[in-house]
């Protein structure tokens, strides 16, 4: 392993992945810590030369992905195909520069799944079991612990998973559940037989050990092991049974692999899936030469600390089973807070990758994290305030100033060109110098380390800056070659810190890249000035933090919340953050006829339709009741309706619903929907033979 070996000489083959999001829910601020610390180490081992190679996919299977897909009517395939497009997109967005994007629901991770659960079956490493489990007597299915409610049968309290109580903390089995109700059907959970198929993991601790002694785990993790391996390993639950969204498993017809036997495979399928691209085979990628046993690549995983198990034991358990490689180092993180509290959808700060790009540069999220990352499981916070502060005071006021106060008489005084020759070489040498124990920081994912050292650098040039004062010397006569140089000096210094930052500040890097006319920057490149060379006009290269952006991050993440209460929009607001979570709403309790009566339904004209400034969901209609009554009401059908397509038209709305108040003012009705949400969503009544006012029976 070559954890410490920092020299760009040797060329090193490196196969990195993040954790594969689920596929039933929008990537968030708290995963972005990943996808971001994984991209700057990425970026970093690239810009050393390095034959480097980053993917991921998404984790495309299992019961939530199932039902959410049956609640919204579509297809699961239907599903992931548009979560995933989305999860894409939001990458691409935050400049997450993955090599391959691909799914675990592919052909490679099909192939590969049954590979390795063949090979370990075939040494005898899998066994069949009866067990007992919950079944929903209504869907026909069994449940997911996660998928069963009751009362706590220790302290009594309602409403909690099967699992575990959030009231109390206790963990029991779901059969041990009070007044048990499947999340699914509302429905007695039965208890029924079922054959499943285990992985002996105890057959690998021999292995296990050693490979945890091996350097490839945080000490805090290998701590973690070492009690796992004290409370014993149990055999491992990989097979489900039918309905289920996975791959079937060969040798038993209606039995599924777990979803969590194949997502980290899909790591593997994501780079055959590569390997097989016109651009893998053009640069000679080999999938044995990274995966075969005896690879001399380095293959690191980045996680989150809630999947330590799953990373650190079952998968290289299966990879040795079934005669793969086993990673080099398992890197996991700690959780994202907000403001010191975990994020919270009615503060805002539960806070979507989108929400945050329709307000704010993703280049500021991406230092603020790496400002705060350090190599260990240590939860990370997100102050707001500090945030704004780090961002403009770093990058707004140090490192773009010493461009923006040295370019512009480099343009317009000297025809834009740089000097042949640097005033003080020394300092440049000397901030060439301190390369190496960055590079050895991003190396050790030292990040917060790396970025205190190209700041410490960057008040260095400030300094440089102020103490020769070009703006002194602009104004005086028979001073234009001592100008030159103290500019081509600041400049010079200004090109070091943005190729250090490059790793974390890619779309900074490139608008410097452009602004100075060079080919993109490497880490070699570095170790010589920029002389005697043509720049362009310098631009702004990034703006300040406004709070006013902050605000509409946390007001548009509140909103969300709003819409997705609406229950025209239900389906499509916050899901859960990954496996779980119920995805339908079970039936509510019954009404008697009396009280269904009470609801005075009436068929209304849309006299306006108009969006909601600052709400992307919600229009505002104003409805016409006949006799020159009208309705203001805010529905939550933005995705569905043009607001043009609507005036004119009639919908059927709850009359006599009290007025309620909306952040966006009084919505005093209610119109009915039909759909699943998002762009399906139907509230047209047909004109022929109806008008407003008109009470529907
Ligand atoms: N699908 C599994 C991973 C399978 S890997 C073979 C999963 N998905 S997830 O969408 O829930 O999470 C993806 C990654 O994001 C995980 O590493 C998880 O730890 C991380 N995070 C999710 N929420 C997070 C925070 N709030 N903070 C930091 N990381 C978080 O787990
Ligand atoms: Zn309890």
């Amino acid at each position: 392993m070559t954890l410490t070996d920092t020299s760009p000489n040797a060329r090193r083959d490196i196969l990195i992945t993040s954790a594969l999001p689920y596929a039933n829910g929008p990537i968030h601020i708290g995963h972005l810590v990943e996808y971001i610390q994984t991209d700057i180490w990425a970026r970093f081992q690239k810009l050393r030369g390095h034959n480097c190679w980053y993917v991921c996919a998404d984790d495309a299977h299992g019961t939530p992905i199932m039902l959410k897909a049956r609640a919204e009517g579509i297809t699961p395939e239907v599903l992931i195909a548009r979560v995933g497009a989305e999860h894409q997109a939001d990458f691409a967005d935050f400049r997450i520069g993955f090599d391959n994007y691909h799914s675990t629901h592919s052909d490679e991770n099909r192939y590969c799944a049954t590979l390795i659960y063949e090979r370990n079956r075939d040494k005898g490493h899998v066994t069949a079991r009866t067990i007992h489990q919950a079944f929903d007597p209504v869907e026909q299915m069994f449940l997911p612990d996660r998928f069963i409610k009751g009362e706590c049968p220790k302290c009594g309290a309602a409403d909690q998973y099967g699992d575990n109580c959030e009231a109390c903390g206790a963990s029991y089995s779901p059969a041990e559940l009070q007044n048990p109700r499947s999340v699914v059907s509302g429905a007695v959970p039965e208890q029924r037989e079922s054959e499943h198929l285990f992985f002996r993991l105890a057959d690998f601790e021999p292995m296990l050990r050693e490979w945890t002694r091996g350097g490839g785990l945080q000490e805090q993790v290998a701590n973690k092991l070492d009690e796992w391996f004290d409370a014993g390993l149990k055999e491992w639950d990989i097979s489900r049974d039918a309905p289920y969204f996975g791959f079937e498993i060969p040798d038993h017809p209606g039995k599924f692999f777990y979803v969590w036997l194949d997502a980290p495979i899909g790591y593997m399928a994501s780079f055959k899936h590569l390997c097989e691209s016109e651009r893998g085979r053009a640069a000679g990628l080999d999938f044995d030469a990274f995966w075969g046993k005896g690879s001399q690549a380095e293959l690191y995983h980045f996680i989150g600390k809630d999947i330590i198990y799953f990373h650190a034991l079952f998968w290289p358990a299966m990879l040795h089973g079934a005669d793969f490689r086993t990673p080099t180092a398992i890197f996991a993180h700690g959780f994202l807070t907000v403001d010191g509290q975990k994020m919270s959808k009615s503060r805002g700060t539960f806070i979507k990758a989108r929400t945050y790009l329709d307000h704010l540069n993703p280049e500021y999220l991406r230092y603020y994290f790496a400002a705060k990352l350090g190599p260990g499981v240590d939860d990370i916070d997100l102050s707001l305030d500090d945030f704004q502060a780090r961002v403009n005071a770093d990058l707004v006021g140090k490192v773009v100033n010493i461009a923006s106060r040295t370019a512009g008489f480099i343009t317009k005084r000297f025809g834009g060109r740089l000097a042949a020759e640097l005033p003080e070489a020394g300092l440049f040498e000397e901030f060439a110098a301190a390369g190496q124990g960055i590079a050895e920081a991003y190396e050790r994912r030292e990040f917060s380390r790396a970025v205190r050292d190209i700041m410490a650098l960057a008040d260095r040039a400030n300094q440089y800056i102020d103490e020769q004062a070009p703006w002194v010397i602009a104004k005086q006569d028979g001073r234009d070659a001592e100008l030159q140089g103290i500019c081509t000096q600041g400049l010079n210094l200004f090109r070091l810190l943005i190729g250090w930052l490059k790793p974390i500040l890619p779309g900074t890097a490139e608008a410097a890249e452009a602004f100075l006319q060079i080919e993109p920057l490497t880490w070699e490149a570095l170790s010589e000035p920029l002389l005697d060379h043509e720049i362009a006009k310098f631009k702004p290269l990034m703006t300040r933090v406004e709070p006013k952006h902050i605000e509409a991050v946390l007001a548009a993440s509140k909103e969300d919340l709003a819409a997705a209460q609406q229950p025209t929009a239900g389906q499509s607001g916050e899901t859960d953050t990954g496996g779980g979570h119920p995805a339908k709403d079970p039936i509510a309790e019954t009404i008697d006829f009396d009280a269904f009566a009470k609801v005075d339904l009436r068929i209304a004209r849309i006299a306006e339709a108009a969006p909601v400034e600052g709400a992307d969901k919600l229009l505002q209609l104003t409805l016409d009741l006949g006799g020159g009554e009208t309705r203001n009401v805010f529905a939550g059908i933005r995705k569905a309706y043009d607001p043009a397509d609507l005036e004119g038209r009639l919908t059927v709305m709850v009359a006599n619903l009290a007025p309620r108040k909306m952040r966006f003012g009084v919505s005093e009705g209610m119109v009915l929907a039909a759909g699943p949400g998002g762009k399906d969503v139907f509230i047209l009544s047909p004109d022929a033979g109806a008008e407003p006012g008109m009470k529907v029976k």
